[in-house]
């Protein structure tokens, strides 16, 4: 932190002094920068990088750093409102129009402003990632031989043969193909099961971010309701009968947003429901290596038990490491393993080598079951940390389940609560909420809001957030009097 901020100051004193150069005028060299401004050496490298990144200053290898050339005139901004015109000619003809709609997942990727408390951050906080293996395992990468070559298609084979492991049953690396995140993996399995202008059934509530996917690829998602177990099989079959879908989107293990497992009872009717529909289950496996402390057994992937090739899975290792480590898997059984592989061919062609590499020098170190030990005690006590602050200062919430994995906690407002409101009081009260609305493709039954526990900095941030969701509280609940700040309860 304190390296980042000095490179910023370095950068903007010597962008006020350019003045005192004549374009192409040299300036002094790093040794002396170093010496007057007290700083690293990595830090005056980094600071003129800045300036050359922003065209102020030329390098010249041996010779120095250069006051650039005065740039040319901009050209002036055009009219661009032919754009408008142009781009809704987009979806004529299409049966369900394609919307591209980002702010279902932007909301859980944007920083929040300064001093406001993160409780709807979808990835770990800094403190929480493993940095140094991270680094650590991209040093290793790039020494690696071949690490700048191209790489299988597919995937490197050992890391294939590594997420078929964490898969289990009888998958093997040779079904699994190596992706660029959850987020993309998603998009190919969609596309590649669902042709465009059909239903796909999704769960309800469901990840805004597949919601989005669906719609972007013109596809019509249908809800299927899910309980504390996970989606109901009954209204899955009628949906199924009701649409002819042939793809369901589940997330079996700690669904987003609910906390749910799909109960071991459900899981093989689930999976025999598709196949009798003749339809894929995509399994969005997410977070499954974001367990809680006392979460006990995990149930297996449904593509464990899968040999007949319903389940498309799709893991990732975002969650448990960096929002930036994008390395995550497809795996399927039969002809639609060739749809998927060719779709990411054409779409990315393939996953950076050298990130690869990393991935597997991070999971191969001693460094990896240390940090997911670690990150389950962690996030536990702050999961422990949430429910008891909410308990105390927030009754009239619900939270209809408590999850032993994931990040978050699904909160029901009491009826009639305006959740807009909420979540803007919220911000204004300091602490930055998920709407819930989002989370539905079809009128919700309540309003709900979503509290993530693992973008914070600790656990005193969200007894603190906790606190400041109390005034927004305060201020909208029904019942409650915000012109005089008395509570009805
Ligand atoms: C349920 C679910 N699936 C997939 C993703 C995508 O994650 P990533 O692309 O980082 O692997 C997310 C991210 O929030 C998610 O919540």
């Amino acid at each position: 932190m304190y390296e980042r901020s000095s490179v910023g100051e370095l950068a903007d004193t010597l962008r006020r002094e350019l003045d005192r150069y004549s374009p192409g005028g040299k300036l002094p060299s790093s040794r002396s920068l170093v010496e007057r401004f007290r700083v690293s050496p990595v830090t005056v490298s980094r600071a003129l990088a800045q300036l050359v990144a922003e065209g102020l200053v030329v390098t010249r290898p041996g010779a120095g750093a250069f006051r650039a050339p005065p740039r040319a005139a901009r050209t002036p901004a055009g009219d661009t409102s032919w754009q408008e015109v142009a781009l809704s000619a987009d979806g004529v003809g299409d049966l369900v129009p394609r919307t591209v709609d980002a702010s279902g997942v932007t909301v859980s990727l944007a920083a929040p402003p300064p001093g406001v408390v993160e409780f709807n951050g979808g990835y770990l906080h800094p403190s929480l990632q493993p940095e140094r293996a991270l680094s650590a395992a991209l040093a290793r990468a790039g020494r690696r031989p071949g690490a700048w070559g191209r790489p299988p298609l597919e995937g490197l084979p050992e890391l294939r043969e590594w997420f078929a492991r964490g898969i289990g049953g009888a998958v093997t690396a040779a079904e699994v193909l190596v992706t660029a995140g959850g987020q993309s993996a998603l998009t190919t399995a969609l596309r590649a099961v669902a042709p465009p202008g059909a239903p796909v059934l999704v769960e309800s509530p469901t990840y805004p971010g597949m919601l989005a996917i669906a719609r972007s690829a013109g596809l019509r998602p249908v809800p299927v309701p899910v309980d504390a177990d996970g989606v109901r099989p009954a209204l899955l079959a009628d949906a199924f009968r009701a649409t002819g879908a042939r793809v369901f989107v589940c997330q079996p293990l700690f669904q987003n947003p609910t906390g749910a497992v799909l109960a071991p009872d459900r899981r093989g009717e689930v999976l025999r429901i598709a196949r009798e529909a003749g339809a894929f289950v995509v399994e969005d496996d997410y977070v499954r290596r974001l367990v809680h402390e006392d979460a006990g057994q995990l149930p297996r992937p449904l593509a464990a038990d899968d040999p007949d090739g319903v389940v498309v899975h799709v893991g990732s290792l975002t969650k448990a490491t960096s929002p930036s480590f994008r390395v995550s898997a497809l795996a399927a059984r039969g002809p639609v393993l060739e749809r998927l592989r060719a779709i990411q061919v054409v779409d990315t062609f393939f996953v950076p080598r050298p990130l690869q590499e990393a991935a597997l020098e991070l999971v191969g170190s001693p460094a990896w079951p240390r940090h997911l030990r670690a990150l389950a005690a962690e996030l536990k006590g702050r999961r422990d940390a949430m429910t008891t602050a909410l308990r105390l200062d927030l009754p009239e919430l619900a939270v209809p389940h408590v999850p032993s994995g994931g990040y978050h906690l699904w909160v029901r407002l009491p009826d009639g609560t305006d959740e807009a409101a909420l979540t803007a009081a919220a911000l204004r009260a300091g602490v930055a909420v998920t709407p819930g609305r989002p989370y539905f493709s079809a009128e919700p039954p309540a309003g709900h809001v979503r509290l993530s526990f693992a973008a914070v900095a600790g656990t005193g941030e969200i007894t603190e957030g906790v606190r400041r969701l109390r005034t927004a509280c305060d201020e909208v609940l029904p019942g409650n009097r915000s012109a005089s700040g008395i509570r009805s309860t």
